[in-house]
């Protein structure tokens, strides 16, 4: 915990003035000053002779235990902090926490699993110390609706690591403000401007484009005649990645930077470097976050942050000049999120800083988020045909053999919407969401969580727990035909996309975006495991990290099952 969250004790204040002014007597030798001479004639004989040497003596003995001194003190400020604490706060329960360090080397690198292993020893509201930072993880329903609804306003700051701080400029952006004025601005953009069912609508030939371009490419890879492709097993990531991909950047950007043939501009390679570089640099520092005192150590590579934002800066701007000389041309002002800033920037009163924060916040935020959603989706597909056949029943039915299917369809296929919920369900791609921070005391659970503590959703624990779902391990989508549950933060049941003022704002297009990829991949192929391996034997584990990749990338082979002619990528120029 930062001391200025919970404020100085006076406890405190006087245990550092007592133990580092004067060492305590008891840790000091007698007085050994070679002469007989009893103190009160000492005094008075050669008080100019002795005194310097008492001095000088003092000074040495005090200089021998310092580092002694310091050390102990350190120690004692933090027990005597951490007792303050306690007796200030009830907080969760949860493990043991280590001096200095706190739980950081008790947690396993899967950290949503292992926070439901310690929920299940200690309960649905648990607390975990990285270094001196407490962090509140819940893990059912009631304390999810307490903390995302009750006390929303509350919990609605974000922790901004030293990267994410350099990242956002400070929070210039909207995923990394903290809830305030400029918070609410630009969510309002987003809601009212970017992610309106009118944007979304004018927007859905670019999503539509991409989905017809994967099937094209997997169709090639997998019955390619002359190459040794028929029956193999295809990477379902590598089909996958590129819809999301071109997705988000002709969105954000307007850009698609792949051509035809799959070759990737000059533009578009300076993306990716920015945008791998920009994960390299937000890695490095991870440890050294949570515990301020060792962060000399590690110091910030400010020349190489500088230089990160520098590129972004300098890309992003050359194709803000593209979008601007396009629109002064002629041809009005298109639907692209780079067009639709920069003709509101005088309404909304946004920064450059603002508007090149929020073009990059959709990359982080809306690509892997996509990819991860599908590939899980279709691993749960492959292990349970039953599923993956009734959805092509379906779409059988409702779209036939003679056309491809168009995300118009989705609402006259309420299994398919089933299983990608099923899939969002069992597999959310941000398992934790991101950490709320406390911009004020809170009760959770009839808890303290203290101004300046992070709080975590475990929407993953949340989403099977027995209590509230039948089955909870089960994927069997009938459920959500069953009952109607809501997964945009009303039911806080299901929560891939978080709940309250800070829920995903790219929900719907997410939604639409993983629905169609399905859509397409179960309406054009037919799946089945990499040979050699069994459905049961698929790998259903998670990569660590703050969203879950599979831990081995999903492997099948694909049968085409529509005419040939239905294969063919649909592209436009928007
Ligand atoms: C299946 C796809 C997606 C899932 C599961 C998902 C999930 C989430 C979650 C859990 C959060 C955190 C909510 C919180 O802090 O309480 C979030 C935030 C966010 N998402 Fe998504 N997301 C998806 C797709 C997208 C897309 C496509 C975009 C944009 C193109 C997007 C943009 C954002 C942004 C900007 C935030 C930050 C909101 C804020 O801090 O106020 N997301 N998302």
């Amino acid at each position: 915990m930062c001391p200025d969250a919970i404020g100085p004790s006076p406890v405190i204040l006087w245990f550092v003035r007592v133990t580092v002014s004067v060492p305590p007597k008891c840790m000091m030798k007698p007085w050994k000053i070679d002469s007989p001479t009893p103190l009160l004639y000492m005094d008075f004989v050669s008080t100019h002779t002795l005194l310097p040497k008492i001095k000088i003596e003092i000074r040495k003995r005090k200089e021998m235990h310092l580092p002694l001194l310091i050390t102990i003190s350190v120690i004692a400020i933090a027990l005597a902090y951490k007792l303050y604490q306690r007796l200030r706060f009830k907080l969760p329960p949860g493990p043991r926490a280590w001096p200095v360090v706190g739980n950081l080397y008790d947690i396993k690198p899967v950290r949503f699993r292992c926070y439901a292993e310690w929920a299940q020893a200690y309960g649905p509201i648990i607390s975990v110390w990285f270094g001196s930072t407490l962090n509140v993880i819940v893990s059912n329903s009631e304390l999810a609706r307490e903390v995302l609804k009750e006390n929303d306003q509350q919990l609605a700051d974000r922790h901004r690591s030293r990267s994410a701080a350099k990242f956002s400029r400070d929070g210039q952006d909207l995923i990394w403000a903290d809830y305030g004025p400029h918070y609410v601005k630009v969510r309002k953009v987003c809601t009212l401007e970017l992610f309106s069912p009118k944007r979304l609508e004018a927007l859905r030939p670019i999503r539509e484009d991409e989905v017809t371009a994967m099937v094209e490419s997997i169709l090639n890879d997998c019955t390619n005649p002359g190459a040794d492709s028929k029956g193999k097993s295809l990477l379902v990531k590598k089909y996958v990645g590129p819809v999301a991909f071109n997705n988000i950047t002709r969105l954000a950007f307007g850009k698609r930077f792949v051509n035809s043939e799959g070759i990737m501009d000059e533009q578009g390679q300076e993306f990716r470097a920015i945008v791998a570089n920009g994960l390299k640099l937000g890695a490095s520092l991870a440890m050294a976050e949570h515990i301020p005192w060792l962060r000399w150590m590690f110091p910030l590579e400010e020349e190489a942050f500088a230089k990160h934002g520098a590129r972004r800066d300098r890309l992003t701007r050359a194709i803000m000049e593209e979008h601007t000389l396009a629109r002064h041309k002629g041809g009005g002002a298109k639907q692209h999120f780079v067009d639709a800033l920069l003709t509101l920037q005088d309404k909304y009163d946004l920064s450059e800083d603002t508007i090149i924060g929020l073009l990059w916040d959709m990359i982080t935020a809306g690509m892997d988020t996509t990819v991860i959603s599908v590939e899980w989706a279709m691993a749960e597909l492959i292990r349970n045909p039953r599923v993956q056949q009734k959805a092509q029943e379906e779409l059988d039915r409702v779209i036939g053999l003679e056309r491809v299917m168009s995300e118009t369809d989705i609402s006259s296929l309420p299994y398919l919407q089933s299983v990608a919920k099923e899939a969002l369900r069992l597999h959310p791609p941000t398992p934790l969401m991101l950490p709320h921070r406390a911009n004020a005391n809170v009760k959770i659970g009839g808890y303290d969580i203290p101004k300046g503590s992070n709080v975590h959703v475990n929407v993953w624990a949340v989403a099977r727990d027995p209590a509230v779902w039948k089955d909870p391990n089960e994927f069997r989508p009938e459920r959500f035909l069953e009952e109607d549950v809501d997964m945009k933060g009303h039911d806080f049941r299901l929560l891939p996309f978080g709940a309250g003022r800070r829920i995903c704002p790219g929900a719907q297009l997410g939604i639409n975006l993983v629905t169609s990829m399905l859509g397409h991949l179960l309406h054009h192929f037919c799946w089945t495991p990499a040979e050699g391996v069994k459905p049961e034997e698929i790998d259903m584990l998670e990569n660590p990290g703050l969203v879950a990749f599979m831990r081995t990338p999903l492997q099948a082979r694909a049968t085409p099952r529509l005419p040939s002619h239905l294969y063919k990528r649909v592209a436009v120029d928007i």
